[in-house]
């Protein structure tokens, strides 16, 4: 059995409430979209909760930005999430088209994406943020 380990950890904290927060919350919404990949839902079932969690990462992502308006390197981290949601609409559009079937290899690169996002951009730039603050 595939299994995937989905959840927001610790160590991915960056120290402000609300964006450790929504974190959690894209890492529960993936792990349920999973859960029913599983389960064999139906088309109509995952595109939905595919919608519902690119809307929620977007939002996500403004939210992030408008913390971070004042570091010198938001352009950078914008084009991290800017790629992260060229790629996602891909994986929709094909799906959409019957091209592919959602996969867990997509599951995996959300997974992969927020792990390595969080833990390598997020939280450098919120503590380089706190340090200036302080
Ligand atoms: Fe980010």
């Amino acid at each position: 059995m595939n299994t995937i380990s989905i959840h927001w950890t610790p160590d991915l904290a960056v120290g402000i409430t609300e964006i450790d927060d929504q974190h959690r919350q894209l890492f529960s919404l993936l792990a349920d979209f999973y859960t029913n990949l599983q389960k064999g839902a139906g088309r109509d079932v995952l595109a939905k909760m595919l919608e519902d969690l690119m809307t929620y990462a977007g939002q996500h992502f403004i939210a992030e930005e408008a913390y971070l308006k004042d570091h010198p390197d938001l352009a950078q981290h914008r084009q991290q999430h800017y790629s992260f949601i060229k790629q996602m609409n891909q994986y929709e559009r094909d799906y959409l088209h019957g091209n592919i079937s959602l996969s867990v290899d997509m599951v995996k690169y959300v997974t992969n994406w927020l792990q390595g996002h969080i833990s390598g951009t997020d939280k450098e730039f919120f503590s380089s943020m706190q340090s200036k603050a302080e």
